[in-house]
């Protein structure tokens, strides 16, 4: 580890994109592309969608394979009878049906950036569901089941983030990018120092994937956390791999030894608005499976 920490701490002074006032979000879009184009000559750019497996041939390869029997399957299943059981549909343009490229939105009655989690948690407090007796919590298990439904039958779709007009939404975005440029935890990296300046390179084994695209494959499937469940409960839980993208920052917040946030607390709200933002036009391609 120490190695990889010297050498990001060299790479992190390369650049980025600009913390200017003149930065606005089209022009940091363009040039948070730039980089990557220059940094990953051959990748195009749908296949940022594909996180860490675009940059290399081998890990494709074995990911490829995964997908062939994908573990989401009964766990995307279980998500879509729970959307049926709770009436989700109800609370959503088009019955709830292809329509995650549009989130996270600024919300302007509230002022607030929404993302599709907090919609789905709001739409079953509506419909009188008592989300504390069925165990539903942001993150994971069946908050996650319902989104990783409405992301499956979302895939195709590009990423379509707006900023609005109102000077609360491009606050909201300038909060996410300041978020996502600040060193923080005792180890003092920032998301662009492992997901910018370090990606392709391995960190404990683990290839950095580009922060390019990293949205458009959520909620994830992961092996890890099925594992980590299952060992917990003592038997096999379909939901157990499921993951917000939130419970992903929360858990690259804990790896440089930083305090992570609540879950759907506005900075984190914030910092998917921005993060989605730089994605937009990438075509979503969630649930997906991951190590
Ligand atoms: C110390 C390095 C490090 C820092 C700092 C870090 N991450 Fe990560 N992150 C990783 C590693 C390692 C992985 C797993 C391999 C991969 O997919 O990149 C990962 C995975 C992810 C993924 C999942 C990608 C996928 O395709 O499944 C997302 C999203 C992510 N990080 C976002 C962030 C954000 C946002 C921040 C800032 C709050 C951040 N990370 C900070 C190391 C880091």
């Amino acid at each position: 580890m120490k190695k990889f920490l010297i050498t990001i701490t060299a790479l992190s002074m390369l650049g980025g994109i600009a913390m200017t006032a003149q930065a606005t979000p089209q022009t940091d879009l363009k040039d948070f592309r730039a980089f990557f184009f220059k940094k990953f000559p051959g990748v195009k750019l749908q296949d940022y969608g594909n996180g860490a497996y675009a940059l290399d041939a081998d890990r494709r390869f074995e990911w490829e394979a995964m997908e062939e029997f994908p573990p989401y399957e009964e766990g995307v299943e279980i998500g879509e009878k729970l959307f049926t059981k709770y009436n989700v549909g109800k609370c959503f343009k088009n019955g709830g049906l292809g329509i995650k490229q549009n989130y996270p939105y600024f919300d302007q009655k509230t002022k607030q950036v929404r993302d599709l989690e907090r919609d789905i948690m709001a739409c079953l407090e509506n419909n009188g569901v008592d989300v504390k007796a069925e165990g539903i919590k942001y993150g994971k298990g069946k908050m996650a089941a319902i989104s990783a439904f409405m992301a499956y039958n979302s895939r195709g779709k590009k990423q379509n983030v707006v900023i609005s007009n109102d000077p609360a939404s491009l606050e909201a975005y300038n909060d996410g990018k300041i978020f996502f440029y600040a060193k923080r935890g005792q180890l003092n990296f920032s998301c662009a120092d492992c997901h910018m300046y370090s990606a392709g390179m391995l960190a404990r084994g683990n290839l950095l994937s580009p922060a390019l695209g990293q949205t458009s494959h959520f909620p994830v499937w992961r092996r890890s956390w099925s594992k980590k469940t299952d060992a917990k409960k003592g038997k096999h839980d379909p939901l157990g791999g499921f993951g917000t993208i939130q419970k992903r920052y929360a858990g690259c917040n804990k790896q440089v030894r930083a305090k992570p946030f609540k879950l759907q607390s506005p900075t984190y709200d914030h910092l998917e608005y921005f993060h989605t933002y730089m994605s937009n036009g990438i075509m979503l391609n969630g649930p997906a499976v991951r190590h």
